[in-house]
C-alpha cells in the first residue's frame, strides 16, 4: 500500500523543522544543480549541497579537496531550482578550522547564495566555532558519528557508537552542539541505538543517515539512492531507481541510431 503525504505547500523554515521534532519524520536528500533541486523542491523539506559531490560528481576518492567556491557554485545552482525546501549548503574541510575563518567563510555563503543554513561535520571539539556562528545570526546544522571529512585521519570510514562510552560520547557531542545554538544534527553511520539515545538526549531534530530509524529525519545522497553511483554501495542506502542502467539504456539506444541514421528522422528536423 503506498501512503500519499501531502507536498511541501509553503517556503520552509528553521521554525518549520524545529517544530517536526516527535511529530512527523523530516525528509533531506542531497542536490547539486538546479535541475534536480528542482525536481525534489516540495518533496522534502530539506535539500543539502553536499560535500558528497567531490566524490559522485568530481569522481574524487574521498570529499577533502572540496572547496569554498565549489561549494557556493554549486549551492547558487541549487536555490536556482529550489524554492520552497530548505537548503544547507555543507562546509567542506578545512574551511572552519578557526573562528574568525570560519566566520568569513560562513559570510560568504550567506552573501553568494540563498542557502539558509551552513553544515559542519564535527563533535565538542567543533563547539566554539559553531557558536561563534549561530551568535552571528549563521544557522548551523550540525553533524556527528561517522563523519567523512575525517576520513584519512580514522584510517578509514568507521561505524560509530558500538559501546556504552562512544555511545555517551556521540550524546555529550551532541548535546554541545545543541547548547552552541545548532538547529539540528546529522547523525552518520553508527548503531541505531546509539543514534535513539542521541535523539532522546536533545532537543532539536536528529536526521540519520545509515543510522537507524529512530532519529527524527532521514537524509540520503541522491545519486547513491537513484543508483546512479555505482563505485560502492553502502548497506543503509535504499535505491529508488536505477539510474546507472537508465542512463546506459539512453545513450546506447542514442548511438544505435545515430549510427544507423535513424536519428533524427523526418520528425527531429527543420
Ligand atoms: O556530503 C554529504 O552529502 C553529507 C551527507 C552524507 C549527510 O554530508
Amino acid at each position: 500500500m503506498s501512503i500519499h503525504t501531502p507536498k511541501i505547500d509553503k517556503k520552509v523554515t528553521l521554525n518549520t523543522i524545529a517544530a517536526m521534532k516527535g511529530n512527523e519524520p523530516i525528509t533531506m536528500v542531497t542536490a547539486y544543480d538546479a535541475l534536480f533541486a528542482k525536481l525534489f523542491d516540495k518533496e522534502v523539506e530539506m535539500i543539502l549541497v553536499g560535500d558528497s559531490l567531490n566524490m559522485s560528481f568530481m569522481g574524487k576518492p574521498d570529499t577533502l579537496s572540496a572547496t569554498m567556491d565549489q561549494m557556493i557554485y554549486h549551492t547558487q545552482a541549487v536555490c536556482n531550482g529550489a524554492k520552497s525546501s530548505l537548503v544547507v549548503l555543507d562546509m567542506p574541510f578545512g574551511s572552519c578550522l578557526t573562528e574568525e575563518e570560519a566566520l568569513r567563510n560562513a559570510t560568504r555563503v550567506y552573501r553568494e547564495t540563498d542557502a539558509q543554513a551552513v553544515k559542519i561535520e564535527g563533535g565538542k571539539e567543533r563547539a566554539s566555532i559553531i557558536k561563534a556562528l549561530t551568535q552571528n545570526s549563521i544557522a548551523v546544522l550540525g553533524h556527528i558519528g561517522l563523519m567523512p571529512q575525517f576520513v584519512r585521519s580514522e584510517g578509514g570510514y568507521k561505524i560509530r557508537g558500538k559501546d556504552a562510552e562512544d555511545i555517551l560520547s556521540l550524546v555529550e557531542d551532541a548535546k554541545a552542539l545543541e547548547a552552541a545554538g545548532a538547529f539540528a544534527i546529522v547523525i552518520e553511520g553508527v548503531k541505531s541505538e546509539a543514534a535513539q539515545a542521541v535523539t532522546k538526549a536533545v532537543s532539536i531534530p536528529t536526521i540519520g543517515i545509515g543510522a537507524g530509524n529512530s532519529t527524527d529525519g532521514q537524509v540520503l545522497v541522491w545519486s547513491d539512492m537513484f543508483g546512479f553511483f555505482e563505485a560502492f554501495k553502502p548497506k543503509f542506502v535504499k535505491e529508488y531507481f536505477e539510474g546507472a542502467a537508465a542512463i546506459r539504456q539512453g545513450i546506447e539506444a542514442y548511438r544505435e541510431d545515430v549510427k544507423s541514421r535513424k536519428f533524427p528522422s523526418e520528425a527531429y528536423q527543420y
